[in-house]
Order: structure tokens, then sequence, then C-alpha cells
């Protein structure tokens, strides 16, 4: 299965791409046989940023691999197999992580933490031996308890820097700019909305009044928005009917958030967006991690920004958002020290 597509891919991406001055740099995706899988690495695939995709699921990933690999752009594609998880970590810097079971109508995403905590922490641990430098990109849910994992995980291998482990809260980001577009009746470009504090539920918070159209939405309209925006992705999982979550919308936020960072570590100054990382706003009340617009650079996460001005009504969702948002951070960090 690794034979000559192993070689090619630690082939030195200068010299896949002489001609360019920008910097490449190889990208695993963990679970590429998956639901999210499958669609983000055909995204990546189309990154210009990305030398060398490296495909790694329990079941099928060298199948996509191949599919994937006839797609005309540079980047070279290989896929492995089970037992193959530390060669297709060699050498990345960029891991991405959709490994992991998604909901089924009922459930919340704490449901998911049985299953997917020891997925999550076992290939965390992997990646901290193999590639300890690597930017870790969490997908899998619950979200706010992985990322804790994560970084637990590597810190009990001496290998943790909070500058490169984040949360993917991008999906929350594009469904609120969806959304309030289409109240607003103007193109999504036009409201981009800061989503703060988790992925699940009430711990997601969206700023609406810091949005030139959002703040206009009031009332019924605004209580309707803000639902939507905390439970769009049960909407996806009951119109899907037991067959998963969101996978192809997901794939696209995940494929943004990974551009987003591999831009800034290509040098590009500017790039902000929100994503959920380990952060200093509310330490004092016991939360570790958070999400909030962060400034990435060329060593991960550059700078975080305070929430900035927020509404009567947004206090509020930050104070449900709270003690939901500890109790899931310490489930996933005693998840790993009581291990
Ligand atoms: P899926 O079941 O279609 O795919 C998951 C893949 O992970 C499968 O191919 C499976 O073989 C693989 N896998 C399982 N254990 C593995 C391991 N130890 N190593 C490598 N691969 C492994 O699920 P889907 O729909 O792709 O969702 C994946 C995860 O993403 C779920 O936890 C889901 O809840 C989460 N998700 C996160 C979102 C977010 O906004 N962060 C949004 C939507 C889903």
């Amino acid at each position: 299965m690794l034979t000559r597509c192993t070689a090619r891919s630690l082939a030195s991406p200068a010299r896949l791409f002489s001609t360019s001055a920008a910097r490449h740099t190889k990208v695993a995706v963990l679970g590429a046989g998956g639901g999210i899988g499958q669609p983000l690495s055909l995204l990546l695939k189309a990154d210009p940023l990305v030398s060398s995709l490296s495909l790694y699921d329990i079941r099928g990933a060298p199948g996509v691999a191949a599919d994937v690999s006839h797609v005309d752009t540079p980047s070279e594609v290989c896929g492995y197999p089970a037992d193959k998880l530390d060669n297709a970590l060699d050498g990345v810097e960029v891991v991405v992580i959709p490994a992991g079971v998604p909901r089924k109508p009922g459930m919340t995403r704490d449901d998911l933490f049985n299953t997917n905590a020891s997925i999550v922490r076992d290939l965390a641990s992997s990646i901290g031996r193999v590639s300890p430098k690597a930017h870790i990109l969490v997908i899998s849910n619950p979200v706010n308890s992985t990322v804790p994992i994560v970084a637990s995980t590597l810190a009990k291998a001496g290998v943790y820097d909070p500058k490169r482990v984040f949360g993917v809260t991008t999906l929350d980001v594009v469904r609120a700019a969806r959304f309030t577009a289409s109240i607003a009746g103007v193109h999504p470009n036009e409201t981009p909305i800061t989503v703060v504090g988790g992925h699940s539920g009430a711990t997601i918070v969206p700023l609406l009044s810091q949005s030139v159209h959002g703040k206009n939405i009031k009332g019924e309209a605004y209580e309707k928005l803000v639902y939507r925006i905390q439970f769009g992705g049960d909407e996806v999982v009951k119109a899907k009917d037991g067959a998963g979550s969101a996978t192809l919308s997901m794939a696209y936020a995940g494929a943004k958030f990974t551009s987003a960072l591999l831009r800034a570590l290509n040098g590009e100054k500017g790039v902000i967006t929100p994503t959920f990382v380990e952060s200093p706003l509310f330490k004092d009340k016991g939360i570790d991690f958070f999400s909030s617009n962060v400034e990435l650079g060329v060593n991960g996460v550059e700078r975080i920004f305070p929430l900035g001005h927020v509404s009567a009504q947004e206090e509020k969702l930050l104070e449900a958002c709270f003690p939901e948002l500890k109790k899931n951070i310490e489930k996933g960090r005693a998840f790993v020290d009581n291990a």
C-alpha cells in the first residue's frame, strides 16, 4: 500500500514547486475516508498551498487517495491504511482530524464523548510522538472536550504548544454569515459574524450586535436567528435521518479554516478568524479554552482578541455558555488526567 506513494510524498516541496516562492505544506487528514474526510480531502487537493496530502483512516483511505490524486493540481496524495498511522504523520506540518462517529437524531455532541474521546486521544498521542511540531485542527466532536483532550495528551508527552492546537468552529461562523445574510437580504460576504464560546448548542455565542446587518435584527427574528446558529447542526442531523450530521458544509468550513492557517503560515498578515484555542480571556472563570477572533501567524496563534463590546442579550448568552463550556472542558481534561 505504501510503495511509490511514500517515496514521492517525502520528496522536497522545493523540488516539486521550484518556480514558486511560496512555502508549501504537507497536510494530513485523519479520518479521510468519512463523510467529512472525503470532501475535505478533495478541497485540500485544490488548495495551492498544500504540497502533499496524507490521507489516513482505519477504513478506505487508500481508495480515497487514489481517487483524489487524479485531480489536476500539483500536490502529491498518499493514502494510508489502519496500521500505517506513523507513516501518514511523517513530516506533516498540519494535521486535520475529522475521525470519529457523528450524531444521530436526538443525540447531543456530548453523547459522542465515549467513542470519540479515545479516538482523538490516541491520534494526538501519535502526532505528539511522530510530528510534535504539527499544527492540529480538531473537527471531531465534542470539540469543547476533544480540544482539551489533545492539549492534555500532548502536555503529558511534554510537547504541547497552545499556539498549535485549534478547535474548528468555522461551521458556526459559516452558518451565522449565511443565515444572517438571508434575513438581511444581502450577500454573505457582507455579514461576517464573530461567533465566540464553544461548539455546541448554548456554548455557541454569535456576536450579532457587532455586525452592520446583524445588529438590525431584533425581537423574535433575533431569537430565532440565534437559535438557528446554535442548533443549525440539528437541522442537518434531522434531515439526514440517521445517516449522520453535516459533512459537506463542514468539509467546506474545515477547508476554509485550513486555508486560513496555511496562508498565515506562509507569511500572510492579518489572517483573523474565530477558533477554539487555549485562551486567557476567561481563565478567571476557570475556562481555559475559548473561541474568539484569533490572528493566525507563522507560528500558529499570533494574537487572541478580546470580545469587544457585547450587547445585554449577548451578555446573557455568555452567562449561559460559561457553565456548560467549563463542564465540557473539565470532562476532556479529566479523561486524560485520570487515565
Ligand atoms: P463519519 O462516520 O462519516 O467518518 C468518520 C471517519 O472516521 C470514518 O471513516 C472512520 O473510519 C474514521 N475513524 C474512526 N476511528 C478512527 C481512527 N481511530 N483513526 C482514523 N480514522 C478513524 O463521520 P463524519 O460525518 O465525517 O464526522 C466526523 C466527526 O466530525 C464526528 O465526530 C462529527 O461529530 C464531527 N463534526 C464536527 C463538526 C464541527 O463543526 N467541528 C461538524 C460536523 C461533524
